[in-house]
């Protein structure tokens, strides 16, 4: 088996090779034998500090059996892991989303020096999984990402539970709706162990539309990371790996601008969040394709939003296994002529081959994916914002249930931390647009999630009376009327640094216009007095180099462009 492997092994350690690196490959354990096999980088993210990432080390383990037993050398290496969950509504929330061009860089770097001949990532959590697909679209040699798996619901007197469950709790205690006891059962319990994030947050929308976009095996997505079957998932990595080695198809034959249509895709249908316009425009960028935030509102606008799932809706990941996995909604959307079934995946085979056998949606016996005909919403829930508060455009997150209309005065706040103390002085009031803005990627810096606000606001039982715009970004958790990634951002100049309270400003879903409804006489008088607020803490390190690298919201924020 090994012998045909052999021919694409380019690892230095050959007979030709550096005798340096083959000393120290028998160092490490390797045989004579070992020497001619192709060698499989693995890199985990794995680390003891969250949920998401805590079991990801053991993954791997079972990757490199599947490698191994398919005649080829796996070797685990790690790479940085961020927690969005424990970052939201601190300063650590800055380095969030950095983390995942860190995650790119260092993989792209480890991939390269060691000169591996392929690579599987092991991932969990928001940013590892774009981090991942970005190095292997970069790299361009045979790769396969795996996901950790979504975590099971928590439970609290027969409350299903998650991540927002207690974000949402702060704003019931702070609105005074919720008892300390009932707080704190809340917090203890809503997440009951390894595992993502459980709604259609952005890891959960990362892992499904990666599946959907075919670089990870059918089912990655759907396997809580408890189920027994995620460890079988990474054992059968091997032979995909062998496959795919031995036919040279690589991240560029399967990132097309047809499978990221496919991704896309899956991201409108199930509700997915809005971090995956930044991600997706990052991937694409790394894979070397033409793909801009107007490709992702053509696929909103023929795409219908059909999943009941968080945050806007009651499912959680761990239930769509039950009606099928993710392969079933990908046949659905296949018979449906709304994804392309002739794009390669990991697998060697193509979507429609991939989904062939996957049981069919029953929508008699189950309403968590609705069919196309009777949808949540008719277009995407995701939506491209213009107009003079966002001339590059902003993105929306609209499913329907808040309306699509918004008009509201200004309130507005100089950085997150401003909005909470409004908030906590009562000045947060129905009728409102709240601006959170210098949360852009450079003003920051590093585009933080305000994941805080916005479930202080769903907690406080104003989610349908106030609107909030930021250039930040918005969790995968977040619901309510929002409008975020707005660009050019504050930091820059943007019209965004202009508003004052009491402007008016409306939020158009229905024509997709953020306007500020002051004149541009007086625009251009508040402009004269304008000065940017300094980022605090950027005088040296990762976030100044973030700060000086970082592309607009509106690309991607990408750092090698
Ligand atoms: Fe990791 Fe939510 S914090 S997926």
């Amino acid at each position: 088996m090994a012998e045909n492997l052999n021919k694409y092994s380019r690892t230095l350690t050959q007979e030709s090779g550096n005798p340096a690196a083959q000393a120290m490959l028998y160092a490490i354990g390797l045989t004579e034998e070992d020497m001619k096999k192709p060698q499989i980088g693995i890199a985990s993210t794995g680390y003891e500090g969250n949920p998401c990432n805590l079991h990801l080390n053991g993954l791997s383990v079972h990757v490199k059996k599947g490698i191994e037993a398919n005649g080829m050398v796996g070797l685990i290496f790690h790479t940085i892991g961020v927690s969005d969950g424990m970052t939201n509504g601190n300063d650590g929330m800055s380095f969030s989303l950095p983390s995942r061009d860190i995650i790119a860089d260092s993989i792209e770097n480890v991939v390269s020096a060691q000169w591996y001949d392929g690579v599987v990532a092991v991932v969990g959590c928001d940013k590892n999984m774009p981090g991942a697909i970005m190095a292997m679209a970069r790299l361009n040699r045979p790769a396969i990402m795996t996901y950790g798996g979504t975590v099971r619901s928590g439970r609290y007197k027969e409350q299903k539970l998650d991540i927002v469950s207690a974000f949402e709790a702060y704003g019931k205690k702070n609105a005074g709706t919720i008892s300390d006891e009932d707080y704190k059962g809340v917090i203890q319990n809503s997440i009951p162990g390894q595992g993502a994030c459980g709604g259609m947050y952005t890891a959960n929308t990362m892992a499904s539309s990666i599946e959907a976009m075919g670089l990870s095996m059918p089912y990655s997505s759907s396997y809580p990371a408890t189920h027994e079957g995620k460890k079988q998932e990474c054992e059968d990595l091997g032979a995909a790996m062998k496959i795919i080695l031995e036919k040279q198809i690589l991240p560029r034959d399967i990132i097309t601008r047809k499978s990221l249509e496919n991704a896309l895709t899956m991201v409108m249908a199930l509700g997915g969040s809005t971090n995956a316009v930044l991600h997706y425009l990052a991937i694409a960028h790394s894979a070397g394709i033409d793909f801009t935030i107007d490709d992702i509102q053509e696929i909103s606008d023929r795409t219908p939003f059909i999943a009941d799932l968080k945050p806007s809706g009651k499912y959680f990941m761990e239930d769509i296994l039950a009606l099928g996995g993710v392969p079933s909604v990908m046949k659905y959307l296949l018979k449906k002529g709304m994804i392309h079934g002739e794009c390669i995946t990991v697998t060697g085979k193509t979507v429609a081959e991939n989904v062939e056998s996957a049981p069919d949606l029953d929508f008699e016996a189950q309403d968590i994916i609705r069919p196309l005909e009777r949808p949540i919403k008719p277009e995407g829930h995701i939506q491209i914002m213009y107009g003079n508060l966002s001339e590059n455009g902003g993105v929306a997150k609209i499913t329907g249930k808040e309306g699509t209309y918004f008009e509201g005065v200004a309130k507005v706040c100089d950085k997150e931390e401003a909005m909470f103390e409004a908030f906590a002085n009562g000045e947060i009031k129905e009728g409102q647009v709240i601006v959170i803005r210098y949360e852009g990627p450079r003003g920051g810096p590093g585009m933080p999630e305000m994941l805080k606000p916005t479930a202080a606001i769903m907690g406080a039982g104003l989610g349908s009376k106030v609107a909030m715009i930021t250039d930040g970004r918005f969790s995968g958790g977040t619901h309510g009327f929002v409008v975020g990634h707005i660009s050019p951002e504050a930091y820059e100049g943007g019209t965004l640094a202009l508003v004052e309270d009491g402007d008016k400003i409306t939020i158009n879903a229905e024509t997709r216009e953020l306007t500020l409804h002051v004149s541009d006489e007086e625009l251009a008088e508040r402009r004269k007095n304008w000065k940017p607020l300094t980022p605090p803490f950027i005088e040296q390190g990762v976030l100044r180099k973030y700060f000086k690298n970082v592309s607009p919201a509106h690309e991607g924020c990408v750092t090698d462009k």
